[in-house]
């Protein structure tokens, strides 16, 4: 069946008028269908409960704008994955029921969202807001998931090491020995290309000599670094294959700020670069407080592609 877009759009509309607030402005749209091979990627949102910034909702309003450029798009993506630090710096209770609302105009419009953990983020306050996640996870005591779409899907792994919550943990990542061997008990039996992902880069987490043996691997995607970087990671210097990687932008704290989009092919996968801000490493204290190199930064960014095949 498909499912249009407006109706969704009106019912976020609705929502939002009866709370007073600006949504319907920032996410009005058409009508649109959904591509089921088109997912938007994001990272590191880093959100906080409660505006602490002199100039602007920074963190609030880059993911706003990020989200109302998803809903612009006809057809929309079928889902939304986001690679971890959801949370502002150590995962405090009250950050998680804000990003539930703040992410809120996406799952009106019906488009399903899938968040893994990052190193700021923390499991117990997480499961307070997003209580699905207890069910549907694939490792018990991990946030893990696995996203499906038609040509390719999706595995999320939770690789933080941090779990008091309000407190800073380690800041690189881990698996644990269960998520492990799950991983390599599902690589070996699946039957179709499929991404791994995590917040974390290949190189901190071990897996990457399981990835480059799995053909059906189609490549590894991670956040932490804030940054749009497509590489390649080499496993043996005697074998012709190699795992591409990319690392995202965040979607509004320091470094290269937007969105990814990846489009699934039958043989390749292409992820844009929806590229709108950049600062580092403190937030724009006012409009002309911008970093020089932000322009030039944004215009080498523009039109950026990685190319994943099988
Ligand atoms: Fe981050």
């Amino acid at each position: 069946m498909q499912i249009k877009r407006r109706n969704f759009l009106m019912g976020g509309c609705a929502i939002a008028a009866t709370a007073g607030c600006s949504t319907s402005k920032l996410f009005s749209g058409g009508d649109a269908d959904f591509d089921d091979n088109l997912m938007a990627l994001f990272s590191d949102c880093h959100l906080p409960a409660t505006n602490e910034n002199d100039f602007r909702n920074y963190e609030w309003d880059e993911l706003n704008t990020c989200i109302a450029g998803v809903l612009r798009l006809n057809p929309l993506p079928r889902n939304v994955l986001i690679f971890g630090d959801l949370a502002y710096t150590a995962g405090d209770y009250a950050d998680y029921p804000k990003a539930r609302e703040l992410l809120r105009p996406l799952i009106d419009a019906g488009i399903k969202v899938t968040i893994a953990m990052g190193n700021h983020d923390r499991r117990q306050s997480f499961l307070e807001a997003f209580p699905e996640y207890s069910k549907s996870t694939k490792v018990p005591g991990r946030i893990v998931s696995i996203v499906e779409s038609p040509k390719a899907d999706f595995i999320l792994l939770d690789t933080l090491q941090g779990e008091q919550v309000g407190v800073q943990g380690p800041v690189d990542g881990k698996l644990n020995p269960e998520q492990i061997e799950w991983l390599k008990t599902t690589l070996a039996g699946y039957g179709k290309p499929v991404f791994v992902g995590s917040h974390h880069p290949i190189n901190e987490i071990r897996i990457a000599g399981l990835l480059a043996g799995t053909p059906k691997v189609a490549g590894y995607i991670n956040g932490h670094d804030h940054v749009w970087r497509k590489d390649f990671f080499i496993h043996k210097w005697t074998e012709r294959r190699v795992v591409r990687t990319l690392c995202l932008p965040s979607t509004g704290l320091w470094g290269d700020i937007g969105y990814t989009l990846l489009r699934i092919g039958d043989n390749e996968a292409v992820a844009e670069l929806h590229q709108h801000d950049f600062f580092f490493p403190i937030r724009p204290r006012s409009a002309t407080d911008i970093n020089p190199e932000r322009e030039v930064i944004l215009r080498e960014n523009a039109g950026a592609t990685c190319t994943f095949q099988w």
